[in-house]
């Protein structure tokens, strides 16, 4: 069944794209502004004529305008679930997780998250703007509760075509179910996977998205690295977003606190630059996007900190990292 919703939207986008007006629309193909409205509001379909017309001056096929498309079916070779979600994992939550989605439902964080992204962040708008300018399939890795940069992107231009994906079935339910009833645009795609195994074939993602989701990655970082290698096509990139305690700060502590700290936590000293060149990536462009401090926090690491009388210092930095 067509879908009038989603074929409204794709057609008021097609034609955004081509530049012109619901008035300029209209007059070209002799109906009222009002018909073009309802059409892209989803309330009738144009018969065919006019569907032949729009296909022509569009040049998309009639079923590519009505027909809602299995995008991860392409990408992968398997179909969609009945939920409109695709699982490469079960779709029970692991137990150990469960406490944690939990506390994503009650206290409503998706909600959350998605209206603090819907206010003023200059650093954060720039990432969504530029990667939606690159257009394309865009892949959103380890979205969690946050989103990662899904919703920047979405920000910048609500028709990107995003793959939301994550290691938790809750969260991608979550999402999908969010954004159904706040968006609900024909452009959006769920997936539950392993970033580190990636279900979908090579060289097939413009841009990989990633907010967050590989510096708390379960599983090797460095696999999650090679496997966004593997599935971006050439010319496509990572855009990857990490923070950590960089050298400059280590050799600035005193010399008992940096013994301790490298020996309980080396994980909050991986700059994972290397891992980003070992998996071929042959472009780095690093941006510092902020810094945050243990004493403001209650983390395990704030605590390790507080014990050896340090504050310690993270910097956040959004990587760009082109496949070449
Ligand atoms: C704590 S969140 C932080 C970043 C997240 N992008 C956000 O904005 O909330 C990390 C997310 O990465 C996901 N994750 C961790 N390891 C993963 C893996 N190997 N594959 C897919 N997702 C993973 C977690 O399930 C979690 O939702």
């Amino acid at each position: 069944m067509v879908n009038k919703i989603h074929f409204g939207k794709r057609i008021a986008a097609l034609r955004r794209k081509k530049g012109l007006s619901q008035t300029t629309l209209a007059e070209k193909l002799g109906v009222t502004p009002q018909a073009v409205s309802k059409w892209e509001t989803g309330n009738t379909v144009p018969d065919i004529d006019l569907l032949l017309e729009l296909s022509r001056l569009y040049c998309v096929s009639i079923n590519e305008m009505l027909e809602d498309i299995d995008l991860i079916f392409k990408l992968t070779g398997k179909r969609i679930g009945d939920d409109g979600i695709s699982y490469f994992v079960s779709e029970q939550e692991r137990s150990y997780n469960k406490k944690w989605v939990e506390e994503i439902q009650k206290n409503n964080w998706i909600k959350r998250n998605w209206n603090n992204a819907q206010a003023e962040n200059a650093a954060l708008d720039e990432v969504g703007k530029s990667i939606a300018s690159s257009g394309g399939i865009i892949l959103e890795i380890g979205a969690g509760p946050g989103g990662g940069f899904m919703p920047y992107i979405l920000k910048a231009d609500p028709d990107s075509t995003i793959i939301i994906s994550d290691l938790s079935p809750t969260v991608v339910k979550e999402w999908k179910s969010f954004l159904d009833k706040t968006i609900d645009s024909p452009n959006l795609y769920y997936a539950a996977f392993d970033f580190c195994n990636i279900p979908f074939k090579d060289n097939c993602i413009d841009i990989i998205s990633d907010g967050g989701g590989v510096g708390n990655c379960e599983g090797s970082k460095a696999k999650a690295l090679k496997e966004a290698y593997r599935v971006l096509k050439s010319g496509g990139k990572l855009v990857t977003s990490t923070g950590f305690v960089n050298k400059e700060t280590l050799s600035a502590l005193p010399a008992d606190a940096q013994t301790v700290l490298l020996e309980k936590r080396p994980d909050v000293f991986e700059d994972l630059y290397e891992d980003t060149v070992l998996a071929g990536f042959n472009k780095i462009d690093s941006i510092i996007s902020g810094c945050w401090y243990t004493d403001n926090d209650d983390s395990t690491i704030a605590d390790l900190a507080r014990s050896l009388g340090v504050n310690l210092k993270f910097t956040g930095y959004i990587r760009y990292c082109t496949k070449e």
